[in-house]
C-alpha cells in the first residue's frame, strides 16, 4: 500500500508500506478520503512536540471496513466508518470521568501512531464510527474537525442568551460558528480576525458580525457598539488573546481556549473574580463522533461549505503548500485515496 510519511522535518514521502493485519479487537479501514490540517503541517514543518518520526500522518479520514481482528464482528466488513483519532486506555481518570482526549496513555493517530493518509488504515474497532448513507463521503470527512467545535461548545454550553465573540476564521473558527448557529441557536456571533477573505467565510458561514482587528481595535470597537460577549471562543490561538477577552467579556461570561502555545500571557486575579468568569479548555474531543453525525443526518451544519479543495494523493505535497499559504482561498482540503 501507500503511505504518505513524514521521515524527519521537511521530508514527506510516499512509501511503500506493507499492509497492516488488524490486531484483536481492531478494525482495517480502506482509506478513500482525508482532510489536511494544520497538525499535519505541524508535523511536516518540525513544529509537533509531541510527534516521533517517521510518522504517517493524517487524523481525518473516511474509508470502508475491510478486514477485522479477533474478537470484531465479521458484520462489521464493508461498513462506511469515520475514524475517531483519539485512542485512550479506558482505565485511567480521565477515561473514567469520559474524558479520554487527556487520556493519561493518549495515543492520537497521526501524531503518536501511524495515521490515515495511507491507502489502509488500523485501529481500534471501537474508534470506527458507522456513517449513514444519506452523509456523502466527502463531508463524512470533516466530522473529525467538527468534533473539535463540539468539543468545546459541549463544555461552555451556549445558549439562545449568548452574545459569541469568536478570534479566527480558520478552520475551527468557522466549524464553531456553524455549529454555534446552526445547533445551539445563539443570540449573536461576532468574529474576529485579520484577513478579509477570512471575514467573508465567517459571515457565509453564519456570523452576525465580523470585524478585522488587524486594522481595527477590537475592544474600542465593541464598547461603541455597546457589545459585551458573554461567550468567547478563541480559535485564533495567539497568548495574546486570554488577557483581552478577559478585559472584553460580559460579567458570568464564559472563555473556551483550544491553543497550545507555551507562550506566557499575564493574567490577573481581579479581573477574571471580579466578573466571575468560568475559562475552559478542550483538547481534540472526548466521544463526540456520534454527536456530530448525528448533526450532519439532521442537517444542522452544512460540512460541504468548508471543503475548499481535492487533489489526488499523488499531489499531497502541493495540497498541503496550497493549504499553508493561501489563508484566503483555502478552508479545508480533501486527499483523494
Ligand atoms: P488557522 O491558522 O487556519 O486559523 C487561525 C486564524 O486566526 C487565522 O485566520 C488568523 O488570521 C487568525 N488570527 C491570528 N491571530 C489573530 C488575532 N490576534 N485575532 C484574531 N484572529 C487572529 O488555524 P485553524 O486550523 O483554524 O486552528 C486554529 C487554532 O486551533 C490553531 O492554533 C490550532 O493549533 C488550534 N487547534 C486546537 C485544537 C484543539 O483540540 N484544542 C484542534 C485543532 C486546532
Ligand atoms: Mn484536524
Ligand atoms: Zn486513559
Amino acid at each position: 500500500m501507500k503511505s504518505i510519511t513524514i521521515q524527519q522535518p521537511g521530508n514527506l514521502v510516499i512509501e511503500e508500506r506493507v499492509i497492516p493485519q488488524p490486531l484483536a479487537g481492531e478494525v482495517r479501514i480502506r482509506v478513500t478520503n482525508a482532510g489536511i490540517c494544520g497538525s499535519d503541517v505541524h508535523i511536516y514543518r518540525g513544529h509537533n512536540p509531541f510527534v516521533k518520526y517517521p510518522r504517517v500522518i493524517g487524523h481525518e479520514f473516511f474509508g470502508h471496513i475491510d478486514a477485522v481482528g479477533e474478537g470484531v464482528e465479521s458484520s462489521r466488513l464493508g461498513e462506511r466508518v469515520v475514524g475517531d483519532p483519539v485512542v485512550s486506555c479506558g482505565h485511567c481518570y480521565p477515561c473514567a470521568v469520559g474524558r479520554p482526549n487527556v487520556c493519561a496513555e493518549l495515543q492520537v493517530i497521526g501524531v503518536h501512531r501511524d495515521g490515515g493518509f495511507s491507502e489502509y488504515i488500523t485501529l481500534p474497532a471501537k474508534n470506527a464510527h458507522v456513517v449513514p448513507d444519506a452523509i456523502p463521503d466527502n463531508e463524512a470527512t470533516m466530522v473529525e474537525p467538527f468534533t473539535i467545535a463540539a468539543n468545546i461548545c459541549s463544555q461552555m454550553n451556549p445558549g439562545p442568551l449568548d452574545t459569541v465573540l469568536l478570534y479566527g476564521a480558520g478552520p475551527m473558527g468557522l466549524t464553531s460558528i456553524q455549529a454555534l448557529r446552526g445547533v445551539y441557536g445563539v443570540k449573536e456571533i461576532i468574529v474576529a480576525d485579520r484577513i478579509d477573505e477570512r471575514l467573508a467565510m465567517a459571515k457565509a458561514n453564519g456570523a452576525d458580525r465580523v470585524i478585522n482587528n488587524a486594522s481595527i481595535d477590537l475592544k474600542t470597537e465593541l464598547e461603541a457598539l455597546g457589545i459585551r460577549p458573554t461567550l468567547i471562543i478563541d480559535a485564533a490561538c495567539h497568548p495574546s488573546i486570554l488577557p483581552e477577552a478577559i478585559s472584553l467579556a460580559s460579567p458570568a461570561a464564559r472563555i473556551g481556549i483550544m491553543g497550545f502555545s507555551s507562550d506566557p500571557c499575564v493574567l490577573s486575579q481581579q479581573a477574571i473574580t471580579s466578573k466571575e468568569l468560568t475559562i475552559y479548555s478542550s483538547r481534540l474531543n472526548s466521544n463526540r463522533f456520534p454527536l456530530v453525525i448525528s448533526w450532519m443526518s439532521e442537517r444542522k451544519i452544512q460540512p460541504e461549505k468548508l471543503i475548499t479543495h481535492q487533489f489526488p494523493y499523488l499531489q499531497v505535497l502541493e495540497a498541503m503548500e496550497l493549504f499553508e499559504k493561501d489563508q484566503k482561498q483555502c478552508c479545508k482540503v480533501l486527499l483523494k485515496f
